[in-house]
């Protein structure tokens, strides 16, 4: 429990102000303003029966009928007017609580004393005029001596000390609002970051695999990839995408598309459609590790540090170059000394979009990953710089906003050894996660945010494999 106290004291109270956090099932915090009336209460009692002593002395007075001090008593009556009047304006204050009506009583009693000087000197005046007259009575000096002397002791409560605690309370009303805007500021309870900010939880296993079926081209292709498009056309929605390195394990220069997922398990394509009559030529597909994002294929482009953004829709290509990024085997990735040629982009989606993966020499050929702006014509946004040697790495998946790479730990294992959270910034090489293999090599891996599935081509094997988050 975290508690900040203020204190002010008062001539009748303590307030106190607090900030209470509560552990436990709800986490709540509030602001609690205390008011411990532990001082003394204004008497209105008594001040009621000086004013109504003064009352049944004016009435006294004004039957004695003394001409000389006619004048004397009109005032007199005017002023006990007065201290009525202000004597009921000071009980509708006097609600009990708020530290405004104390402030308001304090200054009402200051009226009244001074209006009871006033009426004090007034009596006295009267009772040198009258001293003669036998007027006033004995009794009714007495009254009015009463009087004073409860008036003095009533001082006691002279709010002017509140008056001048005046500025400790605009300070605890300031640690008050304080406390409300920190409460609403710190309302969250506090919570370990989830890498890149997941609203799915952490990445805690891969399983399967679930599919794991040859394609309708047998064994012809070794290379090549295929998944889902997070944003599909519509009508697509169930369809699958798969291209195959149909040139040399490098090149592909077209889409197979299947409207379903038996469709590809069966061999039952639904369409092909051509990037390029030619492969390769410019602008057709190198390398296995390319994606398809709202109804566009994205790949490293032939012969160029360039990605390309093949529109399913216009059939036209549009390219972004990939500054300074190796290509043409200069930063593959690689397994057990051996390489996957042609492997220096891969293109990744996830639940934000879609992603670039590269190495540079500015980065000593370590991987850099870039968030690409899919708007208009795709342009690289935020950019980031790992430590992670791009050769060490067999593949790469980009999964609610963190990068994930595989190494090859033998025949039957891969292992997800390494992630950078894209929020954070943060990498870690002991994330030691395996995936379970059914051939060798796996040329590329793809993750899907409609299914949370990787997406793997494996010696021409198509596999799935389930990611569990939580
Ligand atoms: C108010 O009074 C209660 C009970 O007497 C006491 O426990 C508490 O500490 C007091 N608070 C302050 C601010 O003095
Ligand atoms: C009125 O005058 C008498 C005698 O002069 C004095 O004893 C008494 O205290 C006076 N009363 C007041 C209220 O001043
Ligand atoms: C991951 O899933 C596999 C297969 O279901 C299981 O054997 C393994 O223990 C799981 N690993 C972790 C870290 O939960
Ligand atoms: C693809 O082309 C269509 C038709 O010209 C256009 O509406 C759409 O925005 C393009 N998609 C992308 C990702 O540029
Ligand atoms: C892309 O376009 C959409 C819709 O026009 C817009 O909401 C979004 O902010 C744009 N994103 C960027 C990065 O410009």
């Amino acid at each position: 429990m975290k508690t900040l106290h203020v204190y002010v004291v008062m001539a009748t109270a303590i307030l106190s102000v607090r900030t209470q956090v509560t552990k436990g099932a709800e986490k709540t915090k509030e602001c609690i303003c205390e008011l411990n009336n532990s001082g003394l209460t204004f008497p209105t009692r008594r001040l009621q029966n000086v004013m109504s002593g003064a009352t049944d002395c004016t009435q006294k007075i004004t039957t004695q009928q003394m001409s000389e001090v006619d004048i004397l008593m009109d005032k007199l009556h005017h002023r006990l007017r007065q201290l009525e009047q202000d004597v009921v304006d000071l009980e509708q204050e006097d609600d009990g609580s708020s530290q405004q009506g104390d402030l308001y009583m304090a200054v009402s009693l200051r009226i009244i004393e001074i209006e009871l000087a006033e009426i004090l000197d007034l009596v006295s005046k009267l009772n040198t005029t009258t001293a003669g007259h036998q007027g006033l009575s004995k009794d009714i000096s007495i009254k009015l001596k009463n009087m004073n002397t409860e008036m003095e002791s009533l001082e006691k409560f002279d709010h002017t000390q509140i008056v001048q605690k005046q500025k400790q309370n605009q300070v605890l009303m300031k640690a008050l609002t304080k406390c409300q805007a920190d409460m609403l500021v710190t309302v969250a309870p506090p919570v370990i970051p989830v890498p890149g900010n997941c609203f799915r939880g952490n990445l805690l296993n891969v399983t399967g695999p679930s599919t794991y079926t040859v394609t309708e081209y047998g064994t012809s292709y070794a290379f090549g990839a295929w998944g889902r498009d997070p944003k599909p056309a519509k009508g697509k929605e169930d369809w699958y995408w798969l291209v195959a390195l149909t040139s040399s394990n490098i090149y592909a220069n077209y889409i197979r598309w299947y409207s379903s997922h038996s469709a590809i398990v069966v061999g039952v394509k639904a369409e092909d459609v051509l990037i390029s009559s030619s492969n390769p030529t410019t602008n057709t597909v190198q390398g296995p590790n390319v994606a398809m994002y709202e109804n566009a294929l994205y790949y490293s482009c032939y012969n160029s540090p360039t990605l390309c953004r093949f529109n399913m829709t216009a059939r036209t290509i549009t390219t972004t170059a990939l500054t300074d990024a190796g290509h043409n085997n200069k930063f593959p990735f690689c397994h057990l000394g051996a390489c996957y040629a042609y492997t220096d982009v891969d293109v990744s989606t996830d639940e934000s979009g879609l992603w670039v993966v590269y190495a540079t020499p500015e980065n000593f050929g370590n991987v850099v990953l870039s968030k690409v702006e899919v708007n208009g014509t795709a342009s690289l946004g935020r950019t980031w710089r790992t430590s992670l040697h791009k050769r060490t790495v067999s593949n790469t998946f980009v999964a609610c906003g963190v990068l994930y790479a595989t190494r090859y730990l033998d025949k039957y294992n891969e292992e997800i050894f390494y992630s950078l959270d894209t929020v954070s910034g943060l990498e870690r090489y002991d994330v030691g996660l395996r995936i379970k293999k059914m051939t060798d090599n796996i040329q590329s891996l793809n993750y899907s945010p409609c299914d949370q599935k990787l997406y793997a081509y494996s010696d021409s094997y198509v596999l799935t494999y389930q990611v569990v988050f939580g």
